[in-house]
């Protein structure tokens, strides 16, 4: 994995507005033309309509603009706190977010502050992942 992309994620989970969880997440994607784009969790007084950092990313990625490779995720580093020793890893809907701009094949590195993680495929985290036509 790429340091300087792991370092990204660690550093936007700083900023993440989450004071109803207090469950700070960074996300940091980069793409296959090798931009990066970080984003961290977006909560609200309003439970639902709070947002993952995963989410966060994604939609930094589709404001920087671009086409092709620069929307296309080559690898993705979450960080956060572990649970009970768990690892943090992308909710199911994040998990359908960011497979709409991935390969099967695309590693998604699951990381806690210290840099100590694992490597899932996007196809492990999202087998059988619905698709369309469409999808790029
Ligand atoms: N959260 C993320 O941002 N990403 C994940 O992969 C898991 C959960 C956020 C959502 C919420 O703000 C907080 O973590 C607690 O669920």
């Amino acid at each position: 994995m790429d340091d300087g992309l792991f370092q990204k994620a660690r550093a936007v989970r700083d900023h993440a507005h989450a004071p109803y969880s207090r469950f700070h997440v960074g996300t940091a994607i980069r793409t296959e033309a090798g931009s990066v784009h970080a984003g961290a969790n977006v909560e609200n007084a309003s439970y639902p309509e709070g947002w993952c950092a995963e989410t966060s990313a994604i939609a930094a990625m589709i404001a920087a603009g671009g086409a092709g490779e620069a929307r296309r995720i080559a690898e993705v580093v979450v960080v956060a706190d572990r649970i009970d020793g768990r690892l943090t890893t992308p909710c199911g809907g994040c998990r359908q977010r960011l497979a709409e701009f991935s390969q099967a094949d695309t590693p998604v590195h699951v990381m806690d502050p210290s840099g100590a993680g694992r490597t899932y495929r996007m196809d492990e985290l999202l087998p059988a992942a619905f698709a369309m036509d469409e999808t790029p």
